[in-house]
């Protein structure tokens, strides 16, 4: 497709321009110029350039997205029972510990077994995620033992603990069997002073594993409180998958999301959903790579995983919940497949068969027909119809070189290729994306290219895909942020990544797919920085970089308009589009300075209707403002009319600021 000319000035490179940055150079400066000729449509851009990258990264889906509020319900978190506490009155005789005799089952194995000689009250306290990650990437006994002592240290400072709401119910269920124990059990959610805020006995406890439910309905809301499950009988008791969910997930579903932070996604607008990861999909070693059969099913058979990034998964939001959480959003499945390479090991080429296997499964089960063994298994688990899996990256940051590890060219490329013929030959229809050009040694679809930098380098870049050879592959910009004075997520990035992003939307046909990344964090467990959404148990807002992915996806033209900019401050980044429905301009400018620009705006080919314009304007007083728990949405897009629009007028971009501007046309 032939690209469009873009007139725009040469960008000051290098240090020179870091420097400048944020510099109130635009007072001497002439008036800058923007025009668009509407008579000259380029390129489409791709209607999926805007979509969201989601990775079990900070806590973002156990204790994040995933609406379980017990941390390690399953015991199987650590050697000991991290994340639970002992509550045993002076009057009691117990003991506790974690039991492997009999599992609840095999891939469960871990129970926790209580022996009663002489009651009190006896029980155990779960505080929802209070605690921290484990440093580095060594998750071995050894370091998990010298870990635990800190993660109790973390979780006793932490008031970030189980957030219920008075009147709104919550559904408890644990697995439970006992011997010479005749019960009753009894579960409540309590400040953490032990007032009750509201409680429940469980009765019926016998020999075998039985699952039990309650409904807790607490009297007031807090957002610090803790679930204890106590006994004051004698006896011996084993409990497992001790949960507790609102009933108000994302779309009521069970095994739910959380609705509050699922919905921030959904104003994101995103088009498509990329899952597992990252990193997490990889795992340090092959040992910890992501297999998604383990993640299907009842959550009580799924054993879960150790995670790169700290801690480990309980795999609840499986792949099954992935999808559904694709079609609840109207995100087509963008999955990332391991192929036998994690960061530190690789799978020998003779022994990648059952990886590629996995891989096909995977696409079977999400579009398989129910015929089909695996999109049985979909049908099975509640969705006959097909999730219309459509792109299928094969594996990540795989063949980089990156020191850190993944692999190298010719270790990713004879992998590459055994899953890329494999997947086109069966699905010819799934698109494929690899990690790195792989062309012309094996054909590629889409290559993912990955950017972790400052804002400087981001503004510098801004013309990168200028002259992307259009012969060439497509390209997925699958991570990237400002990771360098970003603060905990500044608008200094967000400037950073917005004037990238107009060099994206303006070559929105080389660059068809983007998602920033990471998506989530919960700042106790924050592995990485920044993050587009900040949460904790009831609480979570947008960076400012948030709300720049959601005002290019809310706003993306369908066909390019060439703009040509003359700006001696090079302060300013544009793009312009038009939209296929109404017909509507939309100019995205993004003045990184520290001063107003005016901008006298030109139009050619064709006429604005009306003297009005619609505009959405992200801006910050400085570019290390943040947005907060307590100020969430200081710096947010505010809407507004404007008047005085004519094919030449002047308008003037705050400093340290994203504007979109919407004109009605004349077509
Ligand atoms: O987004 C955080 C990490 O950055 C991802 O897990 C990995 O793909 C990249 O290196």
């Amino acid at each position: 497709m032939k690209q469009p000319t873009f007139l725009l000035p040469p960008l000051a490179l290098g240090l020179s321009f870091g420097l400048s940055f944020g510099l109130a150079s635009a007072a001497l400066s002439a008036p800058a110029t923007i025009s668009i000729d509407a008579s000259k449509p380029g390129a489409r851009v791709s209607p999926t350039l805007y979509g969201a990258f989601f990775e079990e990264i900070n806590r973002a889906g156990d204790g994040g997205i995933y609406a379980e509020m017990v941390q390690n319900r399953s015991f199987e978190d650590a050697p000991a029972p991290q994340a639970w506490q002992w509550l045993q009155t002076q009057d009691a005789k117990a003991t506790w510990r974690l039991d492997r005799t009999a599992p609840l089952h095999p891939k469960n194995p871990t129970s926790l077994r209580l022996d009663i000689f002489q009651p009190g009250r006896v029980g155990i306290i779960n505080q929802g995620f209070k605690g921290s990650t484990l440093p580095g990437k060594d998750n071995s006994e050894a370091a998990q033992a010298k870990w635990l002592p800190r993660f109790a240290e973390d979780a006793a400072k932490s008031r970030d603990g189980l957030a219920v709401q008075g009147g709104k119910t919550l559904l408890f269920s644990v697995y439970a069997r006992g011997q010479d124990f005749k019960g009753p059990l009894t579960v409540s959610l309590e400040k953490q002073d032990g007032t009750v805020l509201s409680s429940r006995k469980i009765s019926g406890i016998g020999t075998g594993w039985k699952q039990f439910e309650a409904q807790l309905r607490p009297t007031s809301s807090d957002t610090d409180a803790r679930l204890v499950v106590s006994a004051d009988r004698p006896g011996t008791l084993w409990l497992d998958m001790v949960s507790l969910f609102p009933r108000d997930t994302f779309k009521g579903r069970k095994n739910g999301l959380r609705a509050d932070l699922v919905q921030m996604i959904a104003a994101m607008k995103p088009t498509f959903l990329r899952f597992p990861g990252g990193s997490f999909m990889e795992g340090a070693t092959l040992k910890d790579a992501y297999h998604w059969k383990e993640t299907i099913g009842d959550v009580a058979t799924r054993p879960g995983h150790w995670n790169i990034w700290g801690y480990r998964s309980s795999d609840g939001l499986g792949f099954h919940e992935y999808l559904q959480m694709c079609e609840d959003l109207r995100a087509v499945p963008l999955y990332v497949a391991n192929c036998g390479m994690a960061e530190r090991d690789f799978v020998p080429l003779n022994q990648l068969q059952p990886w590629v296997e996995e891989a096909l499964d995977a696409i079977e089960y999400a579009n398989g027909p129910v015929t089909s063994t695996w999109g049985a298994m979909r049908a099975k688990n509640g969705h006959p119809k097909p999730f219309g899996l459509k792109y299928l990256e094969i594996g990540n940051e795989n063949g980089v070189g990156y020191p850190w590890g993944g692999g190298k060219r010719e270790d990713y490329l004879p992998r590459y290729k055994l899953f890329f013929d494999q997947i086109k030959a069966k699905y010819p229809d799934v698109i494929t994306i690899a990690n790195i050009d792989t062309e012309p040694d094996v054909p590629a679809e889409i290559v993912d290219e990955h950017y972790y930098e400052s804002a400087a380098w981001f503004m510098e870049q801004a013309t990168r895909y200028d002259n992307y050879d259009r012969k060439k592959r497509p390209l997925y910009l699958g991570e990237f942020a400002v990771t360098k004075e970003a603060g905990g997520g500044n608008m200094r990035a967000a400037l950073g990544e917005a004037a990238f992003m107009t060099g994206l939307e303006r070559n929105g046909d080389a660059v068809i797919l983007s998602s920033y990344a990471p998506l989530f964090v919960r700042p106790a467990w924050r592995r990485w920085n920044p993050n587009a959404i900040i949460f904790d148990g009831a609480r979570a807002f947008g960076t400012p970089s948030y709300y720049v992915q959601a005002m290019f996806a809310a706003h993306k033209g369908d066909v390019n308009l060439p703009v040509t900019l003359q700006d001696e401050t090079k302060m300013l980044f544009a793009v312009a589009g038009k939209l296929d429905k109404s017909g509507e301009i939309v100019l995205k400018v993004v003045n990184t300075g520290a001063a107003p620009s005016t901008a006298n705006i030109q139009l050619a080919g064709t006429t604005f209707l009306g003297s009005q314009a619609q505009t959405f304007v992200l801006s910050a007083e400085s570019p290390t403002d943040e947005n907060s728990f307590e100020a969430p949405t200081k710096i947010a897009p505010r809407a507004n009319t404007i008047s005085g629009v004519s094919s030449q007028f002047d308008h003037v971009f705050p400093a340290h600021s994203v504007s979109i501007l919407h004109f009605k046309t004349s077509r």
